[in-house]
């Protein structure tokens, strides 16, 4: 049996087969970009900008909603949804316990408070179970993240809602074209966001973010917000007249422009990527002890982040030591060519910009899933990465050839759980701060 590389033996991702740069920047994008240069107008404030209506013409219309607002980032998207959708301060704003740190960040930054609820462990989401037991009578949204790409249980969440009478606002920053009944995510929401960041599925040349709504007049509130509460629909001539207190969240012109390049190709982009990353999940769905991730029948799965599940009993481990298995693991895959990595240590809720204040018992499926899962992120985006994954499964056959080896490491080794790491790292950092 070939020696693991992690203990010397040789790679089974070959070194010349790379990760592929993403986002993908062919004469599409070039062309793009210069049109934006040489156009001159390089915001919306510039009169008769072509490029930043146009993207959101085009994702209006993907998305199929009736309108979209273009800004600078998908947090501003988040915290002007929620603001626009009439979120006031002190209300409270459910969200998921694991996600990007700024699901939770959009509500605080309006001053409203955030409350986390627990996931399910099979699809990284909300339950519409977990959302309805922490309503309060000061709930007044409920943000749903489709996270990893998989679309949350809409129906279930929206029927929630409609009984208590709260907002639902979509975060489908990881879910750009992911699809819930053959209607795309973004669409279901009072008003929802996406993110335009170089690491996403559709996205940009640095950052971006993108607002859907089917309210005209939650839209028009929307687009004055992201320019100090102006009004663009007045005489040509700016006014410098604000109306409501806004933000600076202007979206770039040329950023727009890569971004409409990269909407063309999108849908195609889609169906190749779907092609290698489940065949990549159907040759490691065979292996003991590893849940790949899955997507209901009635929904499709954007595959923007892959999260694998590790069982200790299959390796003969106990329960205690999962997280030294999966570290194990993590170091024997990444050894071999595979760039496992994990996606949040903590549950948001721990985090010290939430006041750190979290329990096991309160969050114990977020727990267990950050402690017996990693990811692979970004490395299967492009469309020309099916031989990369084909070599991922070959990399993740050997080390299960080895896995009782591997097995026996995880017993030997000291379990030091992610949500420590991370406290140990954030403690050094706040006494560099404080120093
Ligand atoms: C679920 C989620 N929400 C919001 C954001 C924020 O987007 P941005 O990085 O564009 O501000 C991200 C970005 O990774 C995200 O993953």
């Amino acid at each position: 049996m070939d020696k693991l590389a992690m203990l010397g033996g040789q790679r089974a991702v070959p070194r010349t087969r790379r990760v592929l740069p993403w986002p993908q920047v062919t004469d599409e994008e070039e062309q793009a970009v210069n049109r934006a240069l040489a156009s001159g107008r390089f915001t919306v404030a510039s009169a008769g900008e072509p490029e930043v209506a146009g993207l959101e013409r085009e994702w209006a219309d993907f998305v199929g909603t009736a309108h979209c607002l273009a800004v600078s980032n998908g947090t501003t998207a988040l915290s002007l949804a929620l603001a626009v959708a009439g979120v006031q301060p002190g209300d409270e704003v459910i969200v998921p316990a694991l996600s990007f740190i700024a699901s939770g960040l959009a509500p605080l930054h309006i001053g409203a408070v955030p409350v986390f609820v627990d996931i399910d462990p099979d699809t990284f989401n909300v339950s519409a179970d977990t959302v309805e037991r922490a309503i309060t009578e000061r709930t007044r949204a409920i943000v749903v993240v489709h996270l990893h790409g998989l679309p949350a249980d809409l129906d279930q969440i929206m029927a929630v809602a409609d009984r208590h009478g709260l907002l639902v606002l979509e975060d489908a920053a990881q879910a750009q074209g992911a699809r819930y009944h053959d209607r795309v995510v973004g669409s279901f929401g009072l008003v929802s966001s996406f993110s335009l960041n170089v690491a996403k599925n559709l996205p940009t040349c640095g950052e971006g973010g993108l607002i859907n709504t089917d309210d005209p007049r939650l839209y028009r509130r929307a687009e004055m917000l992201r320019q100090f509460g102006e009004t663009l629909a007045g005489p040509s001539e700016r006014s410098y007249v604000s109306h409501l207190p806004g933000w600076n969240h202007k979206p770039n012109a040329i950023q727009c422009a890569f971004a409409r390049a990269q909407l063309g190709r999108f849908e195609a982009t889609m169906k190749i990527r779907d092609a290698n990353v489940e065949r990549l999940l159907a040759s490691l769905a065979e292996l003991p002890g590893l849940q790949v991730p899955g997507c209901p029948a009635d929904r499709s799965h954007a595959w923007h982040i892959l999260r694998f599940r590790l069982r200790p009993e299959a390796f003969g481990l106990a329960s205690h030591q999962t997280g030294a298995l999966r570290a194990v693991m993590m170091k024997a895959l990444r050894a071999e060519g595979v760039p496992a990595t994990h996606y949040q240590l903590m549950p948001l809720p721990l985090q010290r910009a939430f006041g750190g204040a979290a329990s096991r018992a309160e969050f114990p499926q977020c727990y267990q899933v950050i402690e017996d899962s990693f990811t692979i992120q970004k490395a299967h985006l492009h469309p020309d990465a099916g031989p990369l994954l084909d070599s991922y499964a070959d990399a993740f056959d050997k080390v299960w050839r080895h896995r009782a080896l591997i097995a026996s490491y995880a017993a030997a080794a000291e379990d030091v759980p992610p949500w420590q790491q991370a406290d140990r790292l954030a403690d050094a950092e706040a006494a560099e701060l404080s120093g």
